[in-house]
């Protein structure tokens, strides 16, 4: 099959990410557009590829491309219908994380990839690392022996210094926009959540303008298999965390990435990925729309990652009821 030609709308830090990985695949997709509000980022982009059409407007770059796919990696307050231009012109999409703000905007969206039969992903990437496999096998027999009595995890990021980032009525928060990523693996791997109750922090980052954001948050969470958990997560600095799961005399410990150490009282496991999780789900992406593989390997499709707003979107309602019990909702 010829390459698939791509378009990009953003071309921002994540879209360099996703450059990096069409690098080591030209020989089946190719960058045919770029589009970006900022008109050097495009341009930027059309010299790394040349060939590619520079757009500010992505109307435009719909109506004059012939594209089999569009990556959309704008900031989370700016999903204002690229979607929607994609699903009238039968492009797959590929999407950032978190795919908007508005629940009800992601289920208009899901609702047009359902009719067009488009193929979908979400930026979910750490899904990709290889040793899922030994861990959520590992978890999954002792959830199902019911043995998995509580989880217990934290992320302290930094504090990403695009512009929106600060502001909470773009990004959706740290817990939305940055710990995403951990509420997805723990979704994915402990099953659906039945209810959150969550309180804020903000007042610790004093020294960014314009900051009206969470610097950090407590949940407390209940599944729908009755395992408790809490997540302890902030944005004022480093770069750490870890999800530990107990169980009777032992427990499993678990980083975003799938480093892994089991620890019982004669045994010590431990385990790390062999591959490159963001390499893996660009590809993975790819390869369904060429049709070298079926869509059902993409591990985070588009209504999947739904779920995993709503879990988040939950911990943000909670926050605003000063820890009241929500339930994930689409
Ligand atoms: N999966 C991950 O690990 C990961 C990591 C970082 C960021 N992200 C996500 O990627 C998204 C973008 O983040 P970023 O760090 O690249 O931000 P960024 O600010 O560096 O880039 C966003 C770009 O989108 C452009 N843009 C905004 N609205 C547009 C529009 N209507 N048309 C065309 N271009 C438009 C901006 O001009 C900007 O260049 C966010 O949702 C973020 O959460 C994901």
């Amino acid at each position: 099959m010829d390459r698939i030609n791509v378009g990009f709308i953003g071309c921002g830090g994540i879209a360099q990410y996703h450059f990096s990985h069409f690098d080591k695949m030209l020989d089946k997709a190719r960058i045919a557009a770029a589009c970006d509000l900022i008109p050097e980022r495009a341009q930027k982009t059309a010299e790394r590829y040349p060939g590619a059409n520079v757009y500010t407007d992505y109307r435009e770059m719909f109506k004059k491309e012939k594209l089999d796919a569009v990556y959309i990696c704008v900031q989370p307050g700016a999903h204002n219908g690229m979607e929607f231009c994609a699903i009238e012109k039968g492009v797959n999409i590929f999407c950032q994380k978190p795919m908007t703000l508005d629940m009800s905007y992601a289920k208009k969206v899901w609702a047009g990839i359902k009719k067009k039969k488009l193929i979908s992903a979400v930026g979910l990437q750490c899904r990709y690392s290889d040793s899922w496999d030994f861990i959520k096998g590992f978890i999954g027999r002792k959830i199902a022996s019911n043995d998995i009595a509580m989880v217990s995890a934290y992320r302290i990021g930094g504090f990403p210094m695009v512009w929106w980032w600060r502001r909470f009525e773009q990004s959706g928060g740290q817990a939305v926009e940055q710990t995403i990523h951990n509420f997805d693996i723990l979704r994915w791997i402990f099953g659906e959540v039945k209810q959150v109750s969550s309180v804020r922090r903000r007042g610790v980052i004093r020294d960014i303008e314009d900051h009206n954001s969470d610097d950090a948050s407590s949940t407390l969470i209940t599944f729908k298999n009755g395992i408790i958990g809490t997540f302890n997560t902030g944005c004022f600095g480093g770069s750490e965390g870890d999800t530990t799961a107990y169980y009777r005399n032992g427990n499993i410990k678990y980083s975003l990435f799938g480093n892994y150490t089991v620890t019982e009282p004669n045994r010590t496991i431990t385990g790390k990925p062999t591959n490159d999780a963001g390499q893996e789900c660009d590809e993975t992406f790819v390869d369904a729309v060429r049709g070298d593989i079926d869509r059902s390997e993409i591990l985070s499709p588009y209504d999947d990652a739904m779920k995993t707003l709503a879990f988040v979107f939950a911990i943000n309602k909670s926050m605003d009821a000063n820890g009241a019990p929500v339930e994930p909702e689409i």
